[in-house]
């Protein structure tokens, strides 16, 4: 086995303008040369075309946070696949966590959603957590289960091989309280070994897992060093372009 890559992943929610996007990948640049590991950043829908453009051919991925299961039709607002991937996503965040809370989607929904991406070519993030009530109640597991078994239901082994799995406890997310890295390194376990069940060890245990939720250059060396912690998903860290490079650097090792 080769040396382990790591994702460095931003997601900048609703944040940024395209011009903002391309002043910031301009600035990155430079930073990342060097880099082993996976730079990616999910950004609004705006910025996609031209941060692909001044992305194409570096250390940098551009993705979405969001795409629609239609490759088109009536559906004012939304997006769809060919759309992202003419624009230059070459990956998609699917069922954050945001969405699944204030926009309603549900685990059958983001099951059509992760099809779709996957037909696209478009690499799926699929992300998933529980809530601290959830968790509280002793239903982390299960909850989890839930989320990863039907959004991944009928997706072939031969498919799990473009796929990505992002942890993100609801009760972490925006709220500087991240997971310990004990805690998230045993929900990686877990989620290892639901994915070796899906898509048998090989396939299944070899499934990249972040984890997102309140990461910051102060504890993001704890995760990394974990064994089951494939990178890290990274929401307000990464709009400061300092303390993202910061996050980059120390995700080297
Ligand atoms: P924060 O890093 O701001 O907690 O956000 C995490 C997240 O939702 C990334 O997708």
């Amino acid at each position: 086995m080769g040396k382990r890559k790591i994702y460095v992943v931003g997601n900048w929610k609703m944040h940024k303008t395209s011009r903002d996007a391309v002043d910031y990948i301009e600035k990155l640049l430079p930073h990342v040369k060097e880099t082993e590991n996976l730079i990616c950043l999910a950004v609004p829908f705006t910025s996609i075309a031209l941060a692909s453009e001044k992305a194409e051919g570096t250390r940098i991925a551009i993705g979405a946070q969001n795409m629609h299961d239609a490759t088109e039709g009536a559906f004012t607002g939304e997006i769809a696949g060919p759309m992202l991937k003419e624009a230059g996503a070459s990956f998609v965040l699917l069922g954050h966590s945001e969405r699944r809370h204030i926009f309603q989607e549900t685990n059958e929904w983001i099951h059509r959603k992760v099809h779709r991406a996957l037909q696209e070519g478009i690499l799926p993030v699929l992300c998933i957590g529980e809530t601290l009530e959830e968790r509280l109640e002793g239903q982390t597991e299960e909850v989890l289960k839930k989320q990863l078994v039907t959004a991944l239901e009928g997706v072939s082994e031969s498919q799990a091989e473009h796929l990505i799995v992002a942890y993100e406890p609801v009760w972490a997310i925006g709220t500087g309280k991240a997971a310990t890295p004990l805690i998230a390194e045993e929900v990686h376990l877990f989620c290892r070994s639901v994915l070796s069940e899906l898509f048998g060890k090989k396939i299944g245990g070899g499934v990249s897992i972040l984890y997102g939720g309140s990461v910051s250059p102060q504890n993001v060396a704890g995760f990394i060093k974990e064994k089951n912690i494939d990178g890290v998903l990274v929401g307000g860290a990464s709009l400061n372009l300092a303390t993202f490079v910061q996050l980059i650097e120390l995700c080297k090792k």
